[in-house]
């Protein structure tokens, strides 16, 4: 990807990373970019950099527009590698000397990733740098989602370089949310149920706070895809709306089987819940990817895990998911569990402990059948579903 001119000498240096599958646990088919931008003032000012591999194409967009030796000062917004991973190369082609801005959290965790002795200029919230014409002011975000976590927003422009907030697994040669259109909703909000869910409240906090700052914002620079400009507000408003978890009429039935007979309790059970208005996905763990269930997770009302019984435990897939689901910490959905199993049975007891852990409301003490479901078992998974499905509407 060449560079690109976002507004006036306000360039997009990042690159695209096509090809990655997996990032840290999480899908990304559509592979991802690395967004770094180039401000040209009286000072030339660097935000962030991208991954170590892909050093020399930022370097090549950095050429296109000016010689890379004459940056005078990095922003760096987070520190997590995918946007560090080729500081060091930059500073020492720029000179280590050239002041390096970030958080009091990134100069500490920059150091712990760096023996480098870079001119670390730790900000405080709020604090603002003239660069020539254009003033930065930096918001501290605090686990949103490192300690470390800053923005940088240019007053004149009313652009706010937003670092992994606002972000999207996407890779492509569009840059801007009008261009790719509606679907792009569906990637922000994959990226928020995976990476930021579980920071909800400081994210309602720190719209809170962005609304008391009264902050003009004509565009949001995320650090990964597109730049949302046809309409800033909705994707923060998209936020405010996915950090408070109102649960939807909808149920997520998430399993895995071994012999199909949790298989077949899945489908009834959604049956169920589907007869009662209710939207309901059922998703089998080998078709569906963790980060996809947990997408749609996000704004369920209702989360029903099924697991044969394994080796006294439960099947490996859906003891992955319970983690990935327990550390993303949703919130205010009733939880309900079933299985198959031959002799001892325990993977509905252990998935109803993940669920007492997680604080979720179970909403029945959950549904087991040895063996193959004959007939009857059928149908009392049916009823289970349709208790469900009415708790959901009642809610
Ligand atoms: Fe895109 Fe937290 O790194």
């Amino acid at each position: 990807m060449k560079p690109i001119q976002i507004a006036e000498n306000i360039y997009h240096v990042g690159v695209n990373d096509w090809n990655i599958e997996d990032f840290h646990g999480y899908s990304t088919p559509l592979g991802t970019t690395y967004n770094a931008f180039l401000i040209l003032d009286e000072k030339t000012v660097l935000i962030d950099t991208v991954k170590a591999e892909f050093g020399d194409r930022l370097l090549a967009n950095i050429s296109r527009i000016v010689d890379p030796r004459s940056i005078d000062l990095v922003i760096s917004n987070h520190t997590e590698m995918d946007h560090t991973g080729s500081l060091a190369r930059i500073m020492h082609i720029i000179g280590e000397d050239k002041p390096l801005y970030c958080s009091k959290m990134g100069a500490k965790n920059i150091r712990q990733h760096f023996t480098n002795p870079f001119n670390y200029q730790p900000v405080e919230n709020g604090q603002s740098l003239k660069i020539g014409k254009r003033t930065l002011t930096f918001l501290e975000t605090r686990m949103l989602h490192w300690p470390d976590s800053m923005f940088t927003y240019v007053n004149e422009d009313r652009i706010l370089f937003s670092s992994d907030a606002f972000g999207q697994h996407y890779a492509g040669f569009e840059i801007y949310d009008d261009v790719v259109g509606e679907k792009i909703m569906w990637h922000a909000r994959k990226y928020f149920a995976n990476i930021l869910m579980l920071y909800a409240p400081l994210i309602l906090k720190l719209l809170a706070k962005v609304k008391e700052m009264n902050l003009a914002i004509d565009m949001i620079c995320p650090d990964h895809g597109v730049i949302w400009r046809k309409n800033p507000a909705a994707i923060l408003e998209a936020y405010q709306n996915w950090s408070r978890q109102i649960p939807a009429r909808k149920a997520v039935v998430v399993y895995d089987t071994m012999w199909h007979s949790t298989e077949k309790m899945a489908d009834v059970i959604a049956e169920g819940i589907s007869d009662q208005q209710v939207e309901v996905r059922p998703m089998y763990l080998r078709k569906w990817h963790r980060s996809d269930v947990m997408t749609e997770v996000a704004d369920a009302g209702a989360i029903v895990v099924g697991s044969p019984t394994l080796n006294n435990g439960l099947f490996p897939t859906v003891s992955d998911f319970l983690t990935y689901m327990k550390g993303l910490k949703p919130t205010g959905k009733l939880a309900a569990a079933f299985g198959s199993y031959g002799w001892s049975g325990e993977a509905v007891k252990l998935i109803n402990k993940v669920f007492e852990q997680m604080k979720l409301e179970i909403i029945d003490p959950g549904m087991k059948v040895q063996y193959v479901p004959e007939k009857q078992d059928l149908d009392s998974a049916y009823e289970f579903g349709c208790r469900i499905g009415r708790r959901i509407m009642e809610q």
